[in-house]
């Protein structure tokens, strides 16, 4: 066991982990933000998407001895919080609301994340754009043409 010092949705916490623990344990069962989902656990489906640094990265694949002492990590619970600005953080998930995108909803903590980094990355992105960009994520019950809408909606 090590002691790492994180900055979590700007709150710095004290976590003591297995150097290989994926990020996406050490949120859930360490620091008990639980909107980060479990997915597949080999970075193919994007449930437990969280941003780094400003990237989205896949946390089942994040082990916490990888990440930089001072790295700024952003979950879900920080998109409701505002943090990246609260005017992109609110206008995604209102769209997300308004075009009703999610079914069973569990990927769509992924999906916001993803979302997010793509509209800071490129607010005005084309169908095509957003295809590609969140190609990584997957979701069961094809909501993906909402998706899209949303998206489109809050790059307006
Ligand atoms: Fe991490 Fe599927 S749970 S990509």
């Amino acid at each position: 066991m090590k002691t790492y010092t994180l900055s979590v949705n700007n709150k710095t916490i004290k976590v003591e982990a297995e150097p290989e623990t994926p990020m996406l344990w050490v949120l859930r069962d360490y620091v008990g933000l639980k909107g980060t989902k479990f997915g597949c656990g080999m970075g193919l489906c994007g449930a437990c998407t969280i941003h780094v640094d400003g990237q989205a990265i896949r946390s089942c694949q994040t082990p916490i001895s990888t990440l930089k002492a001072n790295s700024k990590i952003i979950t879900i619970e920080g998109v409701s919080e505002g943090l990246h600005a609260a005017k992109i953080d609110h206008v995604v998930q209102n769209a997300w609301i308004e075009e009703q995108v999610p079914q069973c909803g569990y990927c769509q903590s992924g999906q916001i994340m993803s979302a997010v980094a793509l509209l800071k990355a490129n607010p005005n992105p084309s169908d095509e754009d957003i295809d590609t960009y969140m190609a990584g994520n997957i979701c069961r019950c094809g909501t993906y043409v909402r998706i899209r809408k949303a998206i489109h909606s809050a790059a307006k």
